[in-house]
């Protein structure tokens, strides 16, 4: 039977239609509601707003669960590859061996990207952040592969593209950043191990990959590969429904990972961190600063829009943490911090009370660092991550006759209708003119 919700509002009774979810969630359908009242919701960072239907990530905030396509994460980041892992976003499904097989040549087809792009790479400033640089340049992409997309085909031939050459583009920024050799992608070699090498390797001291670290890159990648509707997701979704272009929709949703309370934790983290190895001090104090209302620092790694609990993306990068440090005979001290800082947030009352937990951000740089990715690339470490999630639903935005473009409504609270002034009639202030 068809489950509604009665509002009564305005001397109105409205009768709006339940939506409930195949995992139980519900939700009030409000697409009358301004048109028969007048009203509209008012909801800010939209988190009791649901913009669509889906059938891609599940995650249960109270429970600390995540499931792509109803796989567990631990159970991906356990048996999965990262390739794999994008292509069951994508396509709904985890692939037989054949189309496991096929995706990786595509991938390799793709590997290279454009000589010409070199030139917008080496015209960057060298101080400039990668994000930066990889939000313009996949922009960028669009230039060189102008063809529309009409086809599961040829979305099909942009996600492979768009996966392969972004880890090529990331390596390159980085190389060259430092004003090194660019190293190209070699088709020998697996998503991750090829972006390591591109990474790491160089003409004087040639890279020696570990599949330690490779297994751990793909754990780390398989982490961030899909978190529903986050700012960044919203962001893709909320450029391609004015049917821009994918390159534009994804270059905007680096941009909105780059900020801090996002992708950008990442790098706050490890910065925090090392503040506190370097300044000595109490981890308490840390902690007391935190929860001052009149300081803007926040403890950065926790917390979480939907986690209510440990995010459970966090229990594991904490274990292979554990297991990969000592693994490469790295004692970092910011680990053992980290562990302190969690011990007595989790133990004090305000985070309890506000539910505040490690994040997939509190432990991930520690990981990054371990395996000699430089601070300033973790952001582009987490896009890397997020872009089959990115693609995979963008492209359900696309073909969901539901959506429109976004378009949010607003309470406006300004001035009611007042009449222009001509300049000469204004009040003038005292200040003198010749300033100007
Ligand atoms: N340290 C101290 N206090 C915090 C923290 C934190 N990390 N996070 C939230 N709070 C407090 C807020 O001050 C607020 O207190 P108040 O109710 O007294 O005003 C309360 O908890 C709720 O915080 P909001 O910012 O309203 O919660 P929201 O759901 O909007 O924000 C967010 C979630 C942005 C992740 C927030 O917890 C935060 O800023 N965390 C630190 C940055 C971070 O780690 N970001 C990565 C998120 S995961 C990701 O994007 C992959």
């Amino acid at each position: 039977m068809k489950e509604y919700a009665k509002l009564i509002i305005g001397g109105k009774e409205l009768k709006l239609p339940v939506i409930t979810g195949t995992e139980g969630e519900k939700g009030i359908d409000i697409r009358s509601l301004r048109q028969e009242t007048g009203y509209i919701t008012y909801d800010p960072g939209f988190g009791n707003t649901g913009s669509c239907k889906s059938k891609i990530t599940f995650m249960d905030g109270e429970k600390g669960i995540l499931r792509h396509r109803g796989i567990p994460i631990e159970q991906l980041a356990e048996k999965s590859s990262f390739v794999e892992t994008s292509f069951l976003l994508m396509n709904g499904h985890l692939p037989t061996q054949k189309e496991l097989t096929r995706t990786s040549i595509m991938l390799n087809d793709q590997s290279m990207v454009h000589e010409d792009m070199q030139f917008f790479f080496q015209n960057f400033p060298r101080l400039s952040h990668p994000m930066g640089i990889l939000s313009a340049m996949v922009n960028a992409l669009r230039s060189f592969y102008p063809e529309l997309i009409e086809t599961e085909r040829d979305f099909e031939k942009v996600f492979i593209r768009l996966l392969s050459k972004i880890r090529t583009m990331a390596a390159m920024s980085y190389k060259i950043s430092k004003g090194h050799k660019v190293i190209y992608p070699r088709t020998d070699y697996t998503y991750c191990a090829n972006f390591l090498n591109m990474m790491f390797d160089s003409p004087v001291n040639p890279y020696q990959l570990d599949r330690d670290i490779v297994k751990a890159l793909n754990t780390f990648w398989i982490l961030h590969a899909d978190h529903e509707q986050n700012c960044s997701t919203s962001a893709v979704k909320t450029v391609g429904s004015s049917r821009a272009n994918v390159y534009a929709s994804i270059s905007a949703g680096i941009a909105a990972l780059w900020g801090p309370l996002h992708g950008g934790a990442n790098q706050a983290v490890i910065e925090m961190l090392t503040a506190i190895h370097k300044k000595g001090g109490s981890i308490e104090d840390v902690v007391e600063k935190a929860k001052n209302r009149r300081s803007s620092f926040r403890l950065m790694g926790f917390g979480h829009r939907v986690y209510k609990t440990y995010d459970p993306r966090a229990k594991i990068m904490k274990k292979v943490c554990d297991k990969i440090l000592p693994k490469l005979k790295i004692d970092d001290p910011l680990l053992d911090i980290a562990k302190q800082l969690e011990e007595v947030a989790l133990s004090d009352q305000f985070f309890i009370n506000k539910n505040l937990y490690p994040n997939v951000d509190f432990y991930s740089g520690i990981l990054l660092r371990a395996m000699g990715i430089p601070t300033k690339m973790f952001p582009v470490m987490f896009a890397i991550g997020r872009l089959p999630g990115w693609l995979a639903q963008w492209k359900e935005n696309m073909d969901d006759r539901a959506q429109k473009i976004t378009r949010p409504r607003q309470i406006y609270m300004g001035e009611n209708e007042t009449t222009y002034i001509p300049i000469a009639k204004r009040e003038s202030d005292s200040a003198d003119e010749s300033d100007y």
